[in-house]
């Protein structure tokens, strides 16, 4: 960014005392005020805003806060899968920001979920990067717009809570980039946040706020990060170190004798001047940064009901129809209807930890229904305990007014105790006594749905098994409880899409042989395969898939037509409401491709959600921008678009495909010269190489037919494999010696020099 910094707060005017003041914070949310640089006041996030009324408290951030928003985390923002409707989420996280004087809203936390039993997955969004980071994009933008900057959080490879302040994320070059990375550089360029927050963890040995390859090199280098790098609060270990890497705040503020440290560095010469001013520099934008915002969107207030609405809608557009065999649901507008389960009466609206946030008010479910459904004859029954005592007399009486019914309601799933920031979960089941509950009543009661209630992955093959109808409400917000009623009762038709897989069992996970890592080193063994890349890999049965969500209509997809331009693919597909209500489909694309680097079987690079009337056909244009086919090749260091054939599969989920069809791109111009390890078969797809390899066959009269006969092997396949600087010791001496192979690698690569110079890019 230009610098925004007027001539009252320059660097240069700055003490080195002001300067070490600037780069640790004043307190527990705020940052300093040296020779009058405008405060930056900094709160929890990311759904809601956490402010803490009675000021800045030293007791580790809890305290009371005030009541704001609560809305959807971000396990049911993610899906809704539609970037527009979290634009105006941010919008509206942005103004509530505003309106109590905060400046940077902390998150969106946008880490991959890579594990199911990670504590903290009901605060980010997906399993994929393409969802993730446009999600991301969408929150920083919309909230960046009302004038409240974001803290892209935690970067980078927090994928776990148990021990994370001190365990290592060990993850290989390519995965890092195409998973972990991409979710970050994707919001980084698309949408600018105006922080970022470095994570507790360490990256590959490094802790992420001393990494300096990870904050200077990759966030700032490459991506064009123009902003502030925030500690995540406590995260810094040596303020000398952090600084150096590029991490310009410490926080929480308080720690004076850090600041003393960063002084004495400086004094003693083991501090680069330079460094500070940078870090003192990205400062003072931020607070002027900051200061503009207030200017710009003074006396911001918000509606609370507005507010509301805006969380019910998300809410309703997030939860997913798992199942509904022979049309359970929708809810009629009569009858009676058995309500069961404590979360029908007292909801779970959030997950547990820094991102609490005190509703302005919170819909209960079973409130909200008979509101809905005056003429339907409503009960609530208990039917189970949350302290998991066994409440036979409970179950009883749900399961006799069930059989009276004409339909059961069963809320299940996890307290908040259940999964919360700081802890991992060691399994992913559903207390034991909520499945009993629910076998019994839908013994009794055939017409049962499941309405589930959770942050985290849990275990829904049994309970799919038991009933004919699911509905995954994860956890809403405050809205949620009216949420669910609109969408039992069909006055909100379902289109929420799974942002993560449903395994059959957790020892099913890709990450599960790693999790959660041994003498505090967290390898990610299982590579680019995490989620339904390592499910779709492994071929594993999952309970359901990435991207599965029902409607109470049904669409067809037709005329798949794929065209290749220099930028991507234009994708154009047909998709028809076939049923007899509006409904909204979530069109997937996946990508294939065989032959070249190792790839998933399939992966998601396109989405679009489009509410689609009763009988309409909507005419889908999706494209796929070329950049987001490439891969991260290891030995360049850099993303490279394969040439070849590309399978496109539009997709209602990552295991549903509709239409199919294959187009043909032209890779990038790679350039990898030859070397000693450039192997036989390379070197016949090339003229010279092709010729000297015919010069020595030549010579080699019968060994293929000898090493068949004698020791069962095609030597032509195997030796294929074999590189070419091994020939010379294998032969005895007899096929390029030393000089020879000198020779001609020269004559190799110089060839090649010159074919790119005419223009040719196919190697
Ligand atoms: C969390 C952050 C949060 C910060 C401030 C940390 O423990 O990891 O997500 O923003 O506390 O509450």
């Amino acid at each position: 960014m230009s610098h925004l910094t007027t001539a009252r707060h320059s660097v240069d005017a700055l003490t080195l005392e002001d300067k070490a003041a600037l780069t640790s914070g004043a307190a527990y949310w705020v940052t300093k005020e040296p020779a009058g640089v405008p405060v930056v006041t900094m709160e929890d996030g990311p759904h809601g805003v956490r402010h803490q009324s009675a000021g800045d408290t030293p007791h580790m951030g809890i305290a009371p806060s005030e009541p704001a928003t609560c809305f959807p985390p971000a396990v049911a923002v993610a899906q809704t899968w539609d970037p527009e409707l979290v634009e105006r989420l941010g919008e509206a996280l942005g103004r509530e920001a505003r309106s109590f004087d905060t400046d940077v809203l902390l998150g969106p936390g946008v880490n991959i979920k890579r594990d199911p039993r990670c504590g903290r997955n009901f605060e980010y969004f997906s399993e994929d990067p393409l969802l993730s980071g446009q999600i991301g994009s969408a929150w920083v933008t919309g909230l960046q717009r009302s004038g409240a900057g974001a803290s892209l959080k935690h970067f980078a490879a927090n994928n776990q809570e148990l021990d994370r302040m001190r365990s290592s994320s060990d993850i290989d070059e390519r995965p890092l980039r195409e998973i972990y990375l991409r979710t970050f550089e994707r919001v980084v360029r698309e949408a600018k946040p105006w922080t970022v927050m470095a994570s507790y963890n360490k990256l590959n040995g490094t802790p992420a706020t001393e990494n300096h390859w990870l904050l200077t090199e990759v966030l700032r280098g490459e991506w064009g990060f123009d902003g502030a790098v925030v500690s995540d609060w406590g995260a810094v270990g040596d303020r000398v170190r952090a600084l150096r890497a590029g991490t310009d705040l410490q926080m929480p503020g308080g720690d004076l004798g850090a600041d003393a440290e960063v002084v004495a560095a400086i004094e003693d010469g083991s501090l680069d001047p330079a460094v500070l001013d940078q870090s003192v520099q990205r400062m003072l934008d931020l607070a002027e940064r900051a200061e503009q915002a207030r200017i710009a969107h003074p006396d911001t207030t918000f509606d609370e009901a507005e507010h509301h609405a805006l969380a019910r809608e998300v809410a309703g557009r997030a939860i997913v129809l798992l199942k509904n065999d022979e049309q359970v649901l929708p809810l009629g507008g009569t009858g009676t209807v058995a309500v069961v389960g404590p979360f029908a009466t007292s909801p779970r609206i959030q997950g547990g930890g820094s991102s609490r946030v005190i509703p302005t008010r919170t819909d209960v479910p079973f409130d909200e229904l008979r509101a809905l459904a005056p003429d339907v004859d409503l009960r609530a029954f208990e039917g189970y305990r949350h302290d998991g005592t066994d409440a036979a007399d409970l179950r009883q009486q749900a399961v006799e007014a069930a059989k009276l019914a004409d339909t059961a309601v069963v809320f299940l799933g996890l307290t908040a105790a259940d999964e919360a920031e700081g802890t991992d979960r060691t399994h992913i089941n559903v207390p034991a006594e909520q499945i009993q509950l629910l076998r019994a009543v839908a013994a009794a009661q055939p017409k049962t749905v499941a309405v589930l209630i959770h942050g985290g992955v849990i275990a829904l093959a049994e309970i799919a098994e038991s009933v004919p109808a699911v509905l995954d409400a994860t956890i809403l917000g405050q809205a949620g409880g009216g949420a669910i009623a609109d969408v039992l009762l069909g006055r909100v038709n379902p289109s929420g899409r799974l942002a993560e897989t449903a395994p059959v069992r957790l020892e099913d996970a890709p990450s599960y042989l790693t999790y959660p890592g041994d003498q505090l080193h967290v390898r990610y063994g299982e590579g680019i395969f995490v989620g339904y890349r390592g499910y779709d890999h492994l071929r594993r049965e999952v309970a359901f898939p990435f991207g599965h969500g029902l409607s109470y209509t049904q669409f067809e997809y037709a005329d798949l037509q794929l065209v290749a331009t220099p930028d991507g693919i234009r994708v154009e597909v047909a998709v028809r409401n076939t049923g007899s209500v509006d409904g909204r489909e979530v069109i997937q694309l996946y990508v294939s491709k065989e032959g070249g680097v190792q790839r998933p079987p399939m992966e998601l690079r396109g989405y679009r959600s489009v509410g689609i009337k009763a009988g309409e056909t909507a005419h889908v244009t999706i494209t796929i921008p070329r950049q987001d086919l490439a891969y991260w090749d290891i030995g360049l260091h850099r993303w490279v678009v394969e040439g070849g054939e590309y399978g496109i599969h539009a997709a209602a989920s990552s295991r549903d495909i509709r239409r199919s069809g294959t187009v043909r791109l032209d890779g990038d111009a790679v350039r990898r010269p030859f070397t000693e390890e450039s192997t036989v078969a390379e070197l016949l797809r090339d003229p010279i190489g092709a010729a000297a390899i015919a010069d020595i066959m030549g010579r080699n009269g019968n060994t293929q037919s000898v090493a068949s006969q004698e020791l069962g092997i095609d030597a032509n396949k195997s030796g294929m494999r074999i590189p070419i600087g091994r020939l010379r010791t294998l032969s005895a001496g007899r096929y390029l010696p030393k000089a020879q192979l000198t020779d001609l690698l020269q004559r190799l690569n110089a060839s090649r020099v010159e074919s790119a110079q005419k223009g040719n890019r196919n190697f």
